[in-house]
């Protein structure tokens, strides 16, 4: 049908647009457009400024590092170093895209072992701020000022000290678009500390000072000693942190080394905002690697908790591809599995490793070995001795067995009238110093029982609560874990078999998970379309309700699925096992009991939680006591 005069025909195609746009050829970009264009990528807000120019004076060696920032670092952000420096001649060429010193061929990025290597930091920070820099070479007779104009770049004869300092003023002044993006000063002033902070972590013998609107916010020492190191992790990262880190250090033995902080479970965070990774130096978020963490926390933590941690991963750089993302926060490994599972097991044993009062034995091994961050350490120059001396302070403040008020009092204040009144003649619990091993147990000796509940113990410098069913429940799980991976948890036979009455489903999980659940300990035979008779049960959990016992690991395997189950299924039914065979509340215990549960906890993995991440006891010492009593003041 012809169209009707007067109206435009009909189309099946959209209106364009941008029926005014013109036909466009292909063209070079400007230099200025094409390094806004990288600085959309690389500089979001001024933490990414002080990020990169901290990354450079890093790479230049700088043993002490300067940051000043006015309003937030959108007005400025000056970086000073006493790092190597530049050449006056070269120093221009700072500031030209893709121009950098760190590499020089394709063999060179397969094995990155300083923080930049794009060199587009400089020329795209440029692009979107005033920048000057101002360097002298070590060594150098004369320093030199570089600062962009309007005729190119402006070169100046100028006076600074060996180092280097980069200002960048009114970022994003030129693309108010970007602008508009940025936030209060306080919050953006939060960001540039959290940048600062991840450097600080990462690399720990350089000294650090920020300051804001002309007053200091950090100032940070460079560490020498691992009780530096434990100070600048307290300074950065807060008491609660300090107090309740675990060191670790693992060495592979095949090139891979993991070292820092991890938090005790029952100290476990609500947010994931303190969790630091580092590998050679360079701080990363990266998935594998958080997994791997959370993997070891798995069995410990308590809900919706997260771990949090500062660790320190050193490997060849040729097995790290950095260049994944212009922001250069991930990583890639050639191995990643090999890498998930070191950091696992690394974290897994050193969470396991904690014994109540246990003295710092891996703390020992750790004061041999240098400092994360310092010389020698991750990232360290080679030429630094990184080992701090040996004998340093003991681990952070949470267990730190203070003898002083023995020392103050003499260890007959250590056993007050109670001890005596409680014990009948002739089997008082043993004086401290006596019990196995040599010293006093950590756990001290018990009491009394309260409400049923908790345990009252006298340590050798104060006393502990301990909850019997958690601290049960660990014990428990935690030999049953080991039962099952070796030969499977012993059984018993019952004289008497225990009927249970189960579901259909139940009866299949029966036969289809008959070699598991032996596994488990269990012998169960069906007797009747929905009756099974348990003829052996596991010899741990003699007191637990069976019935409800069978059911319950059914119902646990059957979440996960038929076929052997996986590991965490296995561990999961364990912790289910372990929590219903365990001391109940107002379960009367006699004083053998409560010593045997005590000694029992002293040597198990993971001893201070529960299978729920609950704590197990607590310590209060004589100085928290005198301090709460107000004695001594
Ligand atoms: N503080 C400094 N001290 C000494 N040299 C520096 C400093 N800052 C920059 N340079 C020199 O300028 C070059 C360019 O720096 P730029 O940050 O742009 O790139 P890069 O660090 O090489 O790589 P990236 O873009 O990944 O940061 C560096 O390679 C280095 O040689
Ligand atoms: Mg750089």
């Amino acid at each position: 049908m012809a169209p009707r005069k007067g109206r435009r025909p009909a189309t099946t195609r959209s209106p364009d647009p941008c029926p005014e746009r013109p036909v466009m050829s292909i063209r070079q970009l400007p230099e200025h457009l094409a390094n806004q264009i990288a600085a959309g990528e690389v500089v979001e807000r001024p933490a990414s400024v002080v990020k990169e120019l901290v990354e450079n004076s890093l790479d230049a060696g700088a043993d002490r590092i300067a940051i000043e920032v006015e309003q937030g670092g959108g007005k400025l952000i000056r970086v000073r170093d006493n790092g190597q420096g530049m050449d006056p001649e070269e120093a221009p060429r700072a500031l030209a895209p893709h121009a950098t010193s760190k590499l020089r061929d394709v063999a060179d990025l397969s094995r990155i072992a300083t923080l930049g290597f794009r060199g587009e930091a400089l020329p795209s920070i440029a692009s979107v701020s005033r920048l000057t820099l101002t360097t002298r070479e070590a060594g150098g007779e004369e320093g030199v000022k570089v600062a962009p104009g309007a005729d190119g770049l402006e070169v100046v004869p100028s006076a600074h000290p060996p180092g280097t300092t980069v200002e960048v003023r009114d970022l994003f002044h030129n693309t108010p678009a970007r602008r508009k993006f940025l936030r209060t000063e306080k919050t953006e002033l939060s960001h540039v500390v959290e940048a600062v902070r991840r450097a600080a972590l990462g690399t720990m013998d350089t000294a650090f000072i920020l300051s804001h609107n002309g007053r200091s916010h950090f100032q940070l020492p460079a560490v020498e000693t691992w009780e530096d190191a434990e100070r600048r992790v307290g300074r950065l990262l807060g008491d609660q942190f300090a107090e309740n880190a675990v060191h670790l250090v693992q060495d592979s033995g095949d090139g891979l080394r993991l070292s820092g902080w991890v938090i005790l479970p029952t100290a476990a965070r609500g947010q994931r905002d303190q969790q630091y990774f580092f590998v050679n130096r360079r701080p990363v978020r990266d998935r594998l690697l958080g997994h791997a963490v959370a993997e070891a926390y798995r069995d410990v933590l308590y809900q919706d908790r997260h771990p949090a941690y500062a660790l320190f991963l050193e490997v060849d750089p040729a097995e790290v591809d950095v260049n994944v993302h212009p922001t250069k926060h991930e990583v890639r490994f050639s191995d990643g599995r090999r890498i998930h599972a070191f950091i696992r097991h690394a974290v897994e044993e050193a969470l396991g490793a904690v014994r109540p009062g246990e003295p710092a034995a891996r703390r020992e091994q750790a004061e041999r070995a240098p400092a994360p961050g310092s010389a020698g350490g991750p990232g360290g120059r080679p030429d630094g001795s990184g080992s701090p001396p040996a004998g340093g302070q003991a681990r952070l403040g949470l267990r730190e067995a203070s003898a002083a008020y023995a020392e103050l009092y003499g260890s007959a204040a250590l056993a007050p009238a109670v001890e005596e009144a409680e014990a009948g003649p002739g089997e008082g619990p043993e004086s401290p110093g006596s019990a196995d091993e040599g010293g006093a147990p950590a756990l001290g000796h018990a009491l009394a029982q309260i409400h049923g509940a908790f345990i009252l113990a006298q340590t050798e410098d104060g006393v502990v609560l301990v909850d019997q069913h958690a601290a049960h429940e660990r014990i428990t799980y935690e030999r049953l874990k080991r039962a099952y991976q070796e030969e499977g948890v012993e059984r018993q036979a019952l004289l008497v078999p225990v009927a249970v009455n189960l579901a259909e489903r139940q009866m299949v999980l029966l036969e289809e998970e008959a070699g598991t659940l032996e596994r488990l300990g269990f012998q169960v035979d069906p007797a009747g379309p929905r009756r099974a008779l348990i003829r052996e049960a596991p010899a741990m959990l003699a007191e637990a309700d069976l019935g409800l016992l069978l059911e319950r690991t059914l119902d646990t395997l059957a979440r996960y699925g038929s076929g052997a189950p996986v590991a965490e299924a296995a561990n999961e039914v364990l912790a289910e096992m372990g929590c219903h065979g365990s001391v109940r509340v107002n379960r009367r215990l006699t004083r053998e009991e409560m010593d045997a549960l005590l000694r029992d906890l002293e040597r198990t993995e993971r001893g201070g939680q529960c299978n729920h991440g609950r704590p197990t006891y607590v310590h209060l010492s004589m100085q928290a006591l005198d301090r709460f009593f107000l004695r001594g003041e």
